[in-house]
């Protein structure tokens, strides 16, 4: 679908943490049938993000990376929308996403799709797409060089975060404050 963004906004974070609150101060603005699609490399903290708006949302906590099992529900607590988590890192087609019938459960959630761009686009007239960027020049090739840093799958990193909006209800952008 070739339709441009109505607005863009850009965020650096320097950390896990700083990503989830980030997204935590979204969660709190989404509302039912809202769609959300998440890019980025591998580890770029897609699933990070995903947590951070659990939290802001309400929902029962729990939420891992959905590899392995395309979609998850999380029921919110607050009587507020359900998050649907979905990753379509293994779907090759519109099709295919049509078959795990996302439809069912879009009206009365929130959908977020890791690597859904070019996928579920079609799902809403209205969609947040989420683009999270590794900053070049990682601590793991830092002084000591590369691969002496055994632990840099937890090592805080910087990220750009970048939201665009399209469709009606993405019309403005969001307070993040
Ligand atoms: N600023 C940051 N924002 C988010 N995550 C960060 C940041 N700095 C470091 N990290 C780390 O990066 C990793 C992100 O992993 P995450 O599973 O969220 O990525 P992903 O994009 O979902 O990957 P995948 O494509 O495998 O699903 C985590 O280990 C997290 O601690
Ligand atoms: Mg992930």
């Amino acid at each position: 679908m070739t339709q441009a963004a109505a607005w863009e906004a850009e965020y650096t974070t320097t950390g896990a943490g700083e990503t989830k609150a980030l997204a935590a101060r979204l969660g709190a603005l989404l509302q039912r049938g809202d769609l959300l699609l998440l890019t980025g490399e591998l580890g770029a903290g897609k699933t990070t993000f995903t947590q951070g708006l659990g939290e802001g949302m309400g929902v029962r906590p729990g939420i891992i990376s959905p590899t392995f099992v395309l979609v998850r529900e999380h029921p919110n607590m607050a009587g507020g929308p359900d998050l649907v988590h979905v990753d379509a890192y293994r779907l090759g087609s519109e099709g295919e996403v049509d078959d795990i019938d996302l439809e069912a459960s879009m009206d009365r959630s929130v959908t977020v799709v890791e690597w859904g761009a070019g996928l579920v686009e079609h799902l809403s007239d209205s969609r947040l797409e989420i683009t999270l960027v590794r900053a070049v020049g990682r601590a793991s090739s830092g002084p000591d060089g590369p691969g002496t840093d055994f632990s840099a799958e937890d090592t805080d990193e910087e990220r750009l975060i970048r939201l665009a909006g399209y469709g009606p209800r993405w019309a403005t952008a969001p307070d993040l404050g």
